[in-house]
């Protein structure tokens, strides 16, 4: 009744910016206060356009016998890199929204980093945390503990992947508590060994085939807003989030089994979700008033990706531990935690270590890149090159109001998710165009998401380069459809 009433025919609608979803579907205009408007009838949806050809270069002979289990998203091999940009073998320039999975924070070798990198090749590779210490990892956390203070007795654990820190991380909180379950979320991702795919929820191939699963593990709602009851209600969403986890509790595992909540503040593989503050207040509080240790797990989020050097900083929340890897050392293998001293003094000496933690190489290059993001005000520019993306998405949303769900960002963390109107492989399909147009992308997450994490000193220019190919390649694959 409503629509019939307000509806207003094509021909008088504006072509911008909403032209192309008028163009399917009748517009509504000023019903009565109080009023709402039904959905739009669905449609059915024409078949997604076919994929542009992957672009390839000159593969080196012996590529060949790289395992298969590497799924890859392009078909070439990279010669060199510079800044946000990545040279294919035959020459091709790519601008890169990857940035080796939000790795390479300060560009492709940077300068700065080489030198301090290639200086410290000279001088010790690698001295073996248990045969003995090295300038380098002293100045790191001599460095870090500047930006970075979960308490006044902060003490370093250094590995050198992300599973490995999240590894580590459960074996000092069992040590730490003599407790041994763990609580992780749905959405997370914490790798891919035995132990943290296990913690891992984001999609279910991490797991196939690949049962059993590590015990002890519950699995708690994220308050992931968009695809909640409560869409748009942070608050009301956080509480029923808040309200599962009381029941689990209660129900699943009692507090005196559980050693610790792992949280990702912003989900990284599972979408690039941020939780809101009100939902990791109530996480700090829960875990207080059951003597549970608290997790954070910023390995993607962490260095600088936010706008802050930790998502957390964000919030007035602070974790028992933090774990951090990728950005921190610019694409050198390096990763860890961040604990109280009471705590690491409860972690059974020569229990845990690893033969490359804390590499001398890995650690100068980190305290190069450190110290390059902040001379050079690498945070703030994450921060508006943030914004300059997030409101160029938003523009797409309103030329695809049915197409494109939400648009959502902590700093240079960016991301588009698509609604359950339009075909699966919707976003895999925009990455590709993107491709095509010279431009690394990838999807995140179980449902239809883009993820942007170009390295932090991407320039202006750059991001509207990309804005104009990421939108080519949107229109590419709705511009007829919605
Ligand atoms: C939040 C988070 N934790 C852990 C990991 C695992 O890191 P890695 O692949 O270095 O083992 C990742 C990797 O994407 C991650 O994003």
């Amino acid at each position: 009744m409503l629509a019939s009433t307000f509806r207003i025919s094509r021909a008088v609608l504006p072509r911008a910016p909403g032209a192309v979803y008028a163009k399917r579907y009748a517009v509504s205009v000023a019903p009565p206060a109080g009023a709402k408007d039904p959905p739009p009838p669905p449609q059915p949806l024409p078949a997604l356009p076919p994929a542009p050809p992957k672009p390839t270069s000159p593969a080196p002979p012996g590529l060949e016998l790289l395992s298969p289990v590497w799924t890859r998203i392009t078909d070439f091999t990279i010669d060199k890199a510079e800044g946000a940009w990545v040279w294919s073998t035959d020459g091709k320039k790519y601008l890169d929204f990857v940035a080796g999975i939000a790795t390479v924070s300060a560009g492709h070798c940077h300068p700065k980093i080489v030198k301090a990198a290639s200086e410290q090749l000279g001088k010790l590779v690698h001295g073996q945390l248990n045969v003995a210490t090295h300038k380098p990892i002293a100045a790191l956390m001599n460095r870090m503990k500047d930006f970075v203070k979960l308490s006044e007795t902060d003490r370093y654990f250094f590995t050198n992947s992300g599973a490995e820190a999240i590894e580590a991380s459960i074996k000092l909180a069992r040590h730490a508590t003599g407790k041994t379950n763990i609580i992780t979320f749905e959405g997370s991702f914490h790798g891919r060994t035995v132990g943290t795919m296990s913690l891992t929820n984001s999609k279910s191939i991490y797991r196939r085939g690949y049962q059993p699963l590590m015990p002890g593990v519950f699995v708690a709602p994220f308050p992931y807003t968009y695809r909640s009851q409560n869409r748009g209600d942070e608050n009301a969403c956080s509480a029923w989030c808040l309200k599962k986890i009381e029941d689990m509790l209660k129900m699943q595992t009692a507090p005196e089994d559980t050693a610790a909540i792992l949280i990702e503040p912003v989900l990284g593989e599972g979408g690039y979700v941020p939780a809101p503050a009100a939902f990791l207040k109530g996480l700090r509080k829960l875990c207080d008033e059951n003597n549970i240790l608290l997790i954070f797990d910023e390995i993607q989020s962490g260095i600088g990706r936010t706008g802050k050097w930790f998502a957390f900083q964000h919030h007035d929340v602070v974790p028992d531990i933090l774990t951090f890897g990728k950005g921190l050392a610019n694409g050198l293998p390096l990763s860890g935690l961040i604990a109280r001293e009471e705590l690491h003094k409860k972690w059974v000496p020569g229990s845990h270590g690893g033969t490359f933690g804390g590499n001398a190489v890995a650690c100068a290059a980190a305290l190069a890149t450190i110290d390059y993001l902040k001379a050079d005000y690498m945070l703030e520019n994450a921060q508006r090159r943030g914004v300059q993306l997030v409101s160029a998405l938003e523009r797409l949303k309103v030329k695809y109001p049915i197409a494109i769900g939400e648009v959502r960002s902590k700093g240079l963390m960016v991301a588009i998710e698509f609604t359950d109107r339009v075909h699966k492989g919707t976003a895999n399909l925009i990455t590709q165009f993107a491709l095509s147009h010279g431009m690394l992308l990838m999807t995140s997450g179980a449902f239809e998401v883009i993820r942007f994490m170009p390295p932090l000193t991407v320039t202006e220019e750059e991001m509207k380069t990309a804005i104009n190919w990421f939108e080519k390649s949107v229109d590419a694959v709705l511009g007829t459809k919605f």
